[in-house]
């Protein structure tokens, strides 16, 4: 039997109820905002006609024609924002949310989202719920992935947007699902390095990372690299880091002079098998080379893998002509294994890989000895 009107949830803090007009002008302030034209598909321009109709009639309508249940949320007595389950009666709805601004940050937006699906779920009776946000809409994703949402993949121009179809996110929340996060997402650490600082790379840092990447000599080595290298294969780079970060499938790092900020390189680790081993790599700027920037930053690197994440391993290769970064390698307390026959992509091609690692134990047993050639 179809819910004709919004029930009143609670979890003492946060409340969903139908929506009414008194919410009307935080409604027209929650759709004025930046982001919620960003990320919706509220139109634009938007006033308070259009806010007393959302309220009046749109949201009722989704109840009485029963495609949407929607919810005003409230807290503190007052709108906060408003949520939805839309569907089509088969057992699976698409989940819909945006808060007014003032609330953003303060956890209210999780709890009104664990009472709408705890709701659709046992009392409505869905087994699955649909997650789709924009690509880039990571406050969207983190609600979701805080929930337990599995983030299945990327579908390309799959939702309209004022005449745009807009890359996106699509994810997936079953019944039987726990509601909780369902692998971490890392924040990345600030790391001093003996006169160097590790931080999270910047959209500020785009150019110096072009130059880096650009750069002759790790053109030549690094095969994996865009070529030509430009701000776009940048600002890739950084996308992809956001996206290791979410899935906690890794961390890269800008190496940073700590006296100005200008960025010397980038370091990070990769291909984790969690309480076994991950990766590392690197790539200095050629106006650092030479002054130690890539093995202080790699022996950053690896005490944060084993004091962090709790690796008992960490690997790198280099391809094996490249002297240069063998010595890094060496210099940061790694060893060399073997020989992998054309195991390093290079610009040519393929070459043979000089293959390095370190253990837990050995890196505890060497590190206060281990110096780094400057
Ligand atoms: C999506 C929305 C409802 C989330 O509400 P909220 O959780 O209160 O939102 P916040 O802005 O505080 O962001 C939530 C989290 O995302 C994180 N986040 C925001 N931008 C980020 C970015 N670029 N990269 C990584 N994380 C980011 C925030 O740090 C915050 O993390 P925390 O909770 O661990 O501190 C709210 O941002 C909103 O109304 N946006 C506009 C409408 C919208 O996008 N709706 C969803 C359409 S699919």
């Amino acid at each position: 039997m179809p819910a004709l009107a919004a029930p009143t949830l609670t979890d003492g803090t946060v409340t969903l109820r139908a929506h009414r007009r008194d919410d009307t002008d935080r409604v027209l302030e929650q759709c004025l905002d930046p982001a919620s034209q960003r990320w919706t598909t509220v139109p634009v321009p938007y006033d308070r006609e259009l806010a007393l109709s959302f309220v009046e009639d749109l949201m009722p309508q989704g109840w009485a024609e029963d495609r949407e249940w929607g919810f005003a949320i409230e807290v503190g007595g007052r709108y906060a924002g408003t949520c939805s389950l839309r569907h089509d009666g088969s057992g699976r709805a698409e989940i819909a949310y945006a808060a007014h601004p003032d609330v953003r940050g303060t956890g209210t937006v999780g709890r009104a989202l664990r009472l709408l699906v705890d709701w659709g779920f046992e009392d409505r009776g869905l087994r699955a719920i649909g997650w789709w946000a924009h690509v880039g809409n990571w406050a969207s994703r983190k609600a979701a992935w805080r929930l337990g949402f599995g983030i299945e993949g990327t579908v390309r121009a799959a939702q309209p947007q004022r005449g745009e179809l807009r890359d996106s996110w699509v994810g997936t929340l079953l019944r039987e699902d726990p509601r909780a996060p369902t692998h971490p997402w890392l924040v990345t650490p600030v790391l001093e390095a003996d006169g160097l600082r590790l931080r999270a790379p910047e959209e500020s840092d785009v150019p110096r990372i072009v130059q880096a990447c650009s750069d002759p000599v790790s053109q030549r080595w690094l095969g994996q690299l865009p070529s030509p290298y430009d701000e776009a294969s940048a600002h890739a780079w950084l996308a992809a880091g956001h996206e290791r970060l979410a899935t906690g499938t890794g961390t890269d790092w800008v190496v940073v002079d700590p006296a100005d900020d200008l960025v010397l390189g980038s370091v990070g680790w990769f291909a984790h098998t969690p309480g076994v081993e991950c990766e590392v790599g690197y790539l200095t700027h050629p106006s650092a080379r030479g002054r130690g920037v890539a093995s202080r930053a790699t022996q950053a690197v690896l005490r944060h893998a084993f004091e962090q994440l709790g690796v008992r391993r960490v690997r790198a290769f280099a391809a094996a002509e490249n002297t240069a970064s063998r010595q890094v390698l060496q210099a940061a307390g790694m060893t060399c294994t073997g020989i992998e026959r054309l195991g390093a992509r290079v610009r040519d091609g393929v070459a043979d890989a000089a293959l390095y690692d370190v253990l837990a134990e050995d890196w505890r047993a060497g590190r206060s000895s281990a110096s780094v050639r400057r």
